[in-house]
């Protein structure tokens, strides 16, 4: 493996989720693989997780990770081709990558979208551009449109909560929020929800239609409550408009999930990547009690790190 950016295959799924359950039992079983090399985990944008985690899984197997946050550190790039830097850029791309991919055995990348330009965004252009330059191999950290790390950790915590013999209904239900937020983290966890074969039903209000390349073959119902029948885990999570790109169409709160939307569902386990806006997109009532497992989410982003780092050190 030398780029982990999104859904593979079942295969390599399943080899990861094994791996990454191993470790999490044997942590410091590999302390010796990434002995004397290096991971760079470069922030465009903030973390607590990704960041902590990332390092934490690195350590694990015995490598140096080196964090630099871009946006407050490094000197401001310039992503186009071509371009006269008259302006506020001081390095372009090429440049600044290739020097992070000399410095580094694997790098780490984390580069939101701008939510602005949709076209820039749908093609991942910014994260590319690092893939494009670096010449090593590069671990996404979220980008534009994906957090397939996030994806991982969550199809990890479902295969260790699920002990039914049946498939589970998996509901991925958008939460209302008063910013606009990336679609990464919905459009990851539907590829990776559907890729590993979970029977997915996507609800969100009209207008908040995510793009199409990732919900081919998910179920699409637009009563939240229809869809959250019988449910067995509820992926919670708010975006913005992807035909109204960027856009806040509305902030409805009665979408926020609270005991009684789950009424029909008695034991759905209630899931969220973190960080969680509270009494906005999701009720106390709900994160506090028996059914949340967003912990255990967080817990496992280490270890599905560490799976990814030790497939990429071979
Ligand atoms: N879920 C997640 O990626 O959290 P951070 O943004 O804090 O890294």
């Amino acid at each position: 493996m030398k780029y982990f950016t999104k859904f593979d295959s079942k295969a390599v799924a399943d080899l990861l989720i094994e791996k990454a359950l191993f470790y999490k039992t044997n942590s410091r079983v590999d302390l010796n693989k990434g002995s004397g090399k290096r991971i760079g985990c470069i922030f465009l944008n903030p973390s607590l997780r990704t960041r902590a985690s990332t390092q934490i899984a690195a350590l694990n197997l015995g490598m140096e990770p080196i964090v630099m946050n871009m946006d407050k550190e490094g000197w401001a790039l310039e992503m186009k081709e071509g371009a006269v830097m008259n302006k506020g850029t001081v390095e372009h791309i090429k440049d600044a990558a290739a020097v992070l991919g000399s410095y580094f055995d694997i790098l780490a990348i984390r580069a939101f979208p701008s939510l602005t330009n949709k076209q820039e965004d749908i093609e991942d252009f910014i994260f590319n551009q690092f893939v494009k330059y670096s010449g090593v191999p590069v671990i996404s950290l979220e980008s534009a449109i994906r957090h397939p790390l996030q994806s991982l950790a969550d199809m990890i915590t479902i295969q260790e909560q699920w002990k039914g013999t049946k498939k589970p209904k998996v509901v991925l239900t958008w939460a209302p929020h008063i910013k606009a937020i990336p679609h990464a983290v919905a459009n990851s966890f539907t590829e990776w929800a559907l890729g590993c074969g979970h029977e997915l039903t996507i609800t969100h209000p009209q207008d908040y239609h995510l793009d199409p390349q990732f919900t081919k073959g998910a179920k699409i119902e637009l009563d939240q409550h229809k869809a959250l029948e019988d449910a067995d885990f509820v992926y919670v999570k708010n975006w913005s408009g992807f035909n109204d790109y960027g856009k806040i169409v509305t902030t409805d709160s009665a979408w926020m999930l609270t005991e009684k939307h789950l009424k029909h569902a008695k034991n759905a386990k209630v899931m969220h990547c973190l960080p969680v806006r509270r009494n906005l997109e999701l009720s106390d009532e709900i994160l506090d009690g028996k059914r949340s497992i967003i912990q255990q989410q967080a817990e496992n982003r280490i270890y599905a790190a560490q799976a990814v780092i030790s497939q990429i050190l071979g």
